[in-house]
Parts: structure tokens; sequence; C-alpha cells
């Protein structure tokens, strides 16, 4: 769906220059942002951006080397410049915006090497921020292996201790704790890395479009000069390409506010529009899952006397669902291959064979009488030459049983390897087995295979240890969420999240796109009081967590029988919405807190959620963004005494009448938050 709604004027310039002094500016169409890009004595190209006049990055580098063929970096004649300019607003068929504008400033530049060979450097300038990429285009025609992409991001004015970034090359992939440093103290992060200048500006680096490509991480080259790394495949190459190739968008999102990063739709509006014939069919909405009690122990994914996945289980959890408003099931373990060690089951996992205990025929039509979709679940432990053998088969399963949505899990087993061996059974050229990045080609490419594959058979994906969005959402809307994160399962078996830690995502991860996180647990001390193990924010954050925490499907992650002991809180999520027209953040600081407010498609209802991190603090909510009318607003806020360490469970629940000129003072208690449902009087 790409209805193209406005089409203002279309603007085309195109100018020839001569090889001499060749400097060229392109600005957002507000003119705040400029990129300039000019040349050195040995030709090569640079370019340096300016937001408001303050330079943002400093001269910083451009191009490539092969390992096969000479490189593209010296030497280079500007040929030819190209300039367009776009307004216009394109409609998503489920997302945090119903209506995306795309305005923006385009350059692109016709460079020519001593070879003839000819590379189209395109920018794209908007209000938020810049893309730019390169376009292989002639003289590409064998194979180019990618040594380096010279990519860097010289930062200007980086603001001590205020660069959030997460280590690359670690076991776990993207599942970590951000850290919080200045500039010198980045050793080689994932993207996006958010950071703030000295003057408050905010900027966050990242990539759009990630197709046949190898992903990038940034490495600290010294003296504020961050480099691009493009994530290596297992034999040191970066990126193989045979014949015409371009590159990912290089983004960066500019922002005079940590809320404005939020708002920015840049990552999205550099994808290409949607390919799929049909979206009618991809469905947003709230979800349980045969899944935490697995987590925190009481059931098992393996067969045995705890199992999770039985047909009776299924059904019981079916009927709380079409009971209680919610739309979908996540069954996880119900598939073969899951007895010892799942870890190290990734050769055995069968994708079309449910285990003993498993009805799949009668679990999809019980879940087709009840109105509830299904989500089921494939793991691969990271096993994808397993995978791929059987991807037709299983998706096709999946649509012979009338399912729509898939989770899909990629757990890597790393055996001893240095790495996390992704893909551990590939063999190489001389049959030997050899393992992956999550990150580099290879995988990008498995990932968008399954994105086309199962779009084919009318499936949306939820995938767990996927690679990191960049808006492919929009080209495959069927490519919904992920996780991608250190989520809410990390509460269960591990040290935890810290109370700050989803108070940072928004402004960092999710700048990516939708997240799985899973929250909405009211039992956040499962394990006792006494546990290590357990949530650390009281139960009104983890309401308030459904609306912050963006993902088209939206998890409902508890067992039914903690909901059933809360019914008055659980009306909140008995009552949100998975769809919006419109979202706006309200206010946040990266670190602190984050409000943000939604409204839902069609209803007109909004929805609100806002958070703290480990101090409380009260927020003047000020509902001056609503439309004309009155709504009955509901508010889930931390009850008397209430934080995260000692006294997690109260939630206090007010109603009143508000219109945009109401205003009304909520408090947050230490690891709170507050939710709260707008309906329309
Ligand atoms: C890790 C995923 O994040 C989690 O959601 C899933 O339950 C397990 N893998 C098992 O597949
Ligand atoms: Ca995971």
């Amino acid at each position: 769906m790409t209805n193209l709604l406005r089409n203002f004027a279309i603007l085309m310039v195109i100018m020839s220059c001569s090889a001499n002094n060749n400097s060229f500016d392109i600005t957002s169409p507000d003119e705040r942002i400029k990129l300039s890009i000019f040349q050195d004595n040995k030709n090569s190209l640079h370019y340096l951006i300016s937001f408001n006049n303050e330079i943002i990055l400093d001269a910083s580098n451009l191009g490539i080397e092969f390992t096969n063929i000479p490189d593209f970096k010296n030497n280079l004649k500007i040929v030819s410049i190209k300039r367009n300019s776009n307004d216009y607003t394109w409609e998503q068929p489920w997302g945090e915006n119903r209506f995306i504008n795309d305005i923006h400033n385009e350059l692109a530049i016709l460079v020519k090497d001593k070879l003839n060979r000819e590379v189209i450097f395109r920018i794209k300038a908007f209000n938020d921020g810049i893309g730019f990429r390169y376009e292989f285009n002639k003289g590409f025609d064998g194979k180019s292996v990618i040594e380096n992409e010279l990519t860097s991001f010289n930062i200007a004015n980086a603001k001590d201790d205020s660069v959030w970034w997460l280590e690359a090359y670690k076991k776990d992939r993207y599942e970590y704790r951000y850290n919080q440093s200045s500039l010198s103290e980045v050793s080689v992060s994932h993207t996006p890395l958010t950071y703030i200048t000295s003057n408050g500006t905010h900027i966050s680096l990242h990539e759009a479009a990630l197709l046949d490509y190898s992903s990038y991480v940034i490495r600290n080259g010294g003296t504020n000069n961050l480099e691009l790394e493009l994530v290596p495949a297992y034999d040191g190459t970066k990126s193989t390409h045979y014949g015409n190739f371009i590159t990912p968008w290089r983004t960066i999102q500019i922002s005079d506010t940590a809320k404005g990063l939020i708002d920015s739709s840049l990552i999205l509006n550099l994808n290409e529009p949607n390919k799929l014939e049909n979206t009618d069919w991809i469905k947003t909405g709230k979800y349980m899952g045969i899944w935490w009690g697995m987590h925190i122990g009481e059931n098992t994914w393996s067969t045995g006397p705890n199992l999770g996945a039985s047909t009776a289980e299924a059904i019981r959890y079916i009927d709380f669902i079409a009971e209680n408003n919610i739309d979908g099931l996540l069954i996880e373990g119900w598939n073969i291959g899951w007895d010892g060690n799942w870890i190290e089951n990734g050769p055995i996992f069968k994708f079309n064979k449910p285990q003993p205990f498993f009805d799949m025929d009668k679990v999809s039509s019980h879940a087709k009488k009840m109105g509830v979709s299904l989500i089921m679940h494939n793991e691969t432990s990271g096993h994808v030459p397993n995978y791929e053998l059987q991807m037709d088969d299983a998706y096709d399963y999946l649509e012979k049983h009338g399912v729509h949505h898939l989770k899909t899990g990629y757990v890597g087993f790393s055996n001893g390897y240095p790495f996390n061996g992704i893909e551990k059974a590939r063999p190489n050229e001389s049959g030997d087995l050899v393992y992956e990045w999550n990150h580099g080609q290879r995988m990008i490419n498995h990932y968008t295979k399954s994105i086309i594959e199962s779009a084919k058979r009318k499936i949306a994906l939820n995938v767990h240890e996927p690679i990191k969005p960049t808006g492919l959402r929009r080209t495959y809307p069927n490519m919904m969420t992920r996780e991608g994160v250190r989520g809410q399962e990390y509460n269960a078996w591990s040290d935890g999240n810290d109370p700050q830690h989803t108070t940072i995502l928004p402004f960092t991860r999710m700048l990516a796109g939708p997240l799985d996180f899973t929250p909405g647990v009211f039992d956040v001390w499962f394990k006792g009081e006494d546990d290590s193990s357990r949530i650390r924010t009281t139960v009104a954050k983890q309401l308030a967590l459904m609306v912050v925490l963006y993902s088209p499907l939206q998890m409902a992650a508890d067992l039914p029988r903690n909901y059933l002991k809360r019914m008055d809180v659980f009306k909140f999520i008995k009552d949100l919405g998975t769809d919006w027209e419109k979202s706006i953040t309200l206010d946040g600081k990266i670190g602190d807190y984050i409000v943000i407010a939604r409204e839902e498609k069609h209803t007109g209802s909004w929805f609100i959620g806002g958070i703290t991190d480990e101090n409380q603090r009260s927020y003047d909510l000020d509902f001056s963004f609503l439309p004309e009318g009155n709504f009955q607003a509901t508010i889930y806020s931390d009850g008397d005494n209430a934080n995260w360490e000692y006294n997690p469970f109260p939630v206090n629940i007010s109603g009143q009448s508000v219109n945009s000129n109401s205003k009304i003072t909520i408090d947050m208690a230490s690891g709170g938050g507050f939710a709260i449902s707008l309906i329309k009087e």
C-alpha cells in the first residue's frame, strides 16, 4: 500500500560542473541542517554536517576499499550533480503513525575514477536528519569483495558522558545494557548510537534499508573519529557483490530535543515503498503466550510433566484470550526438537511436525472458532542450514493451518568458538564448519529470505535474535516486530534489567523500529521477594511499557492466573489499542523518563504511557494535544508508597473527564510509571 496522498512540487535541476572547485552543499527543507561535500588534494571525497550553524560532524571520510579490485577512494572526479526535492505523504498499513510526511531535498553526485568506473553518491536531507549512500553503477560487473567501507563520522562537540552505545561483537548480540559514557570511552558499538552535543543537539547514527550488505558497527578511531566498520564474514571479507550494487543508507538523525529523535521518520522514509500486493491480512494485536511459564521455570519446552505446549493448555489460553479482548496466542515448544538441551538442537528441529502432546488441527480449529490468532514459534537454535532446508515446508504448514503470525528465534550456541556462532553449521568451500556473526551479509540475506518467503504465505514475522531493524517494515510490512534487545526474559533468569533500562531504549534501539520487549507482567516477584530474579519495576510501569515500547504485536506476558487476580488493573490491557493514527512523544530525557501518547486508529481513543528510572518524579501532564471533545480518562498510577524495590504492587485507579484544556500532575514512584486510557465520551 503506497498511497500517494498529496504530491506537491517535484523540482529537478540538473547541473554539470568541472572537476575543479568541487564543493557542494545540500540543506534540509527548513535549512537548519546542511551537508557539504568536498574533495581533498588526493581527490577523495569528504563530507561535513552542520545543524543551526553548529558543526556536528567535522570533515569525515567517504570511499570503499576492495580486496579483489582497485579501491574507489582517490583520484575521483565529480562529473555531474543532480538536485531533486520531494514533499509528499504516504500511508502505512500499520504503525505508530498512519501518515508519514516525506519532505526532503536530494543531491546525487556522479563520481568517476581513473578506470572510468562510476559511483553515485546520493544524499537526502530531511528536517529530521540526513541519509546518504553509495550506488556502484558502472564498471562493477564482476565480483566485488569489499574490504572496508571508509565512511566515518567525525564527531564534533560531543558532550561529556552523553553517548549511549551498545558494545558490539559480543556473544549475545544486542542483548546487553547500554553504556553511557564520553565519546573517548566508546570502543566498538552497534547502532543506533545516540549522543548529545554540548549545545544540546541530539544525534543518532544508524542505517536504513539494510539489504544484501553487511551491517555496520562503529569503531572508535580516536580523536573523535568514529569509523564505520562492516561486520566481517567468517573469512574476514566484509561484503561480496556480483554486478552493480548499492549500500544501505547511512543515517544521521538530528534534533533539538530527545523526544524529536523518537518522532523522526527518517529511517522509514529512506526505505522503498511497500512491495506486497495486499497487506489487508497483516493484523496488529495484543498477544499472550505459552512462554513466561517456561522462562520462570514453571513449564518446559521439552516433554515432561510440566510441558507448556499441550493441546489442553493451548485451549485453556485460547479461551482466556477470547474472553478478555486479547488477539493472539504465542505457542512455543509445540514442534519436534525441544527435548534435551534445545540450545544444541539446531540440526534436529522439525518445523512442520508437532510433538505428540500437541494436536495442531484441534488447536488451530479451536483458535479459529474463538477468533484468536495463533503466533506459532520456530526456534532454529541458530542452525540456519536446517531452517533454510525446511523453510518452504514450515511456512506451507502454517498457511495450511490458517496461521498468519510466526515468531522465529536464532539463539546461537557458541560451542567454544569465540564468536556467537549464529550460523553454526555452515560448511565452507573445504567442507569445514564455519561460524558467522549474526550481523554479517549472509545472515542479513537469510533474514530477508524469511521475510519474503513468509509473505508469500500471508505470514507476518516477530523475529527474536534478529538483525537490528533498518526500516524494512515499510517495504515488507509483514516484518512486524522483533527482539534485538535485553528484553523482559532477562528478568526471569539473569540479574535482570535495572529500572533505567527502558528509559534508554526509546532513544536508542527503538529509533530503528518496533520492539518485542514482552512487557505487562503483574507478578513482578514471581520467585518471591528475596529472589534476585525479579522485575525491577512497579506494576503501573508494566502497563506504561505497553504504550511506551511500541510493537504492532504487543505482548501481555504474564500468566492468566496473575491477571485474574488483578482484573481491575488488567482492564487497561483489555482496552489498549495496537494500531495508531498518531503518536506524540510528550516529553523525555534519555535514561531518566519518557511520556508518549498514541491515538488509536478508527476509534479515536488515546492511550498514554509514562515511565521513570530509579528516581521518583512527578509529571505535569498537559492534555493540549487532544482534539476537541471530552474523554473519559482512566488513570493507572503508582499507589501509595509504591516503589520497585520494596513495594511494587499498589496501583491507583481513578477516573475523570478530560479535554484539551485539562492538566493533571501524576507522581511516578522509583522504578514506576503511569498508564492512561482516554475513551471518547
Ligand atoms: C529466546 C527468545 O528471546 C525467547 O522469547 C524464546 O522463548 C527462547 N529463545 C526460546 O526460543
Ligand atoms: Ca532473546
